[in-house]
């Protein structure tokens, strides 16, 4: 027999893949009730078949995306993987400085941004170093499939608890400005950010420009095909000289033909020589 409830979480993980290409393994598909319930209570549902009903009709095109939103996975903090950023601090970025020292301009994108930290991160490294940086121009492009996400990066307000997440002190204080509900980025940090939204499996937004792609923790939950499909769009995106960072434990080996990680690199990627490609 047909088990509704199964019917159920059939249709809401097919919505969740065809929109993000994020698919729901069974480890968190028995999360989804959980993940679903203030979903259902601010649409007065009474159960996951009362919610499939409605989104059966096209004109529930906002509960569909409050429906993804919930079941998306949007945890981040700022500075994540501190020696990540190091790396880039120390290395990645003065290296790429120098290789563009004739056009003093560099593009970074972080590609599923959630609500910002890692956009905001990337911009501080930067502003933390006015005398190297002074007359490059310097865009950082932000991007999240979620909207909400977005709109959330855009506004740059974080919580006492978001903001002790990764910050010290001192960047709390140089880069943030204690508001009545939390804390705010600086007008000057947030003008180093564009946030968008886009979707990582379409085409990309700026092809062969990205000097330094930051795509950590997303690639997590597309099954193999989506995933080297992603790396495909990476691999459009990025300079023939770029970098691309990837999160703690996250590889394009065996993965992705053109990208292999760079020697001692720490989740730094780049375009692999061609014999490698060929042998892949
Ligand atoms: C776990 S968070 C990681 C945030 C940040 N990169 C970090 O490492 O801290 C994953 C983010 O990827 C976004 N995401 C999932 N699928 C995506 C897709 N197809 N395109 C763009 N963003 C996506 C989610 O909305 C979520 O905000």
């Amino acid at each position: 027999m047909i088990d509704p409830g199964q019917v159920a979480l059939g249709i809401v993980a097919g919505l969740l893949e065809a929109r993000t290409g994020q698919t729901l393994t069974a480890d968190r598909a028995w999360r989804v009730g959980t993940a679903l319930t203030h979903v259902l209570r601010g649409n007065a549902l009474g159960s996951l078949d009362d919610l499939v009903v409605r989104l059966a009709d096209p004109a529930e095109s906002r509960l569909a995306q409050q429906v993804v939103d919930a079941l998306l996975n949007n945890e981040t903090y700022f500075f994540r993987d501190r020696a990540m950023f190091d790396i880039l601090a120390a290395r990645t970025l003065p290296e790429l400085q120098q290789r563009r020292a004739a056009t003093r301009r560099l593009a970074i994108w972080s590609a599923g941004c959630s609500t910002g930290q890692e956009a905001y991160s990337l911009a501080m490294l930067i502003a933390a170093e006015p005398a190297r940086w002074r007359g490059w121009a310097v865009d950082i492009l932000a991007t999240d499939v979620s909207p909400s996400m977005i709109a959330s990066a855009r506004q740059g307000s974080y919580t006492q608890f978001q903001i002790q997440r990764g910050l010290g002190a001192l960047e709390m204080v140089s880069f943030f400005g204690e508001t009545a509900s939390g804390w705010r980025a600086a007008p000057a940090l947030q003008r180093m950010i564009r946030f968008e939204p886009h979707n990582l499996l379409d085409a990309p937004p700026f092809p062969g420009r990205f000097d330094l792609i930051l795509c950590r923790n997303v690639l997590l939950y597309f099954d193999r095909p989506t995933r080297a499909r992603a790396f495909d769009r990476l691999a459009e995106a990025l300079a023939p000289d770029g970098r691309l960072l990837l999160g703690a434990g996250e590889t394009t080996v065996g993965q992705a033909q053109a990208l292999a990680p760079i020697p001692g690199g720490y989740g730094l990627h780049g375009f692999a020589p061609m014999q490698e490609r060929l042998r892949a």
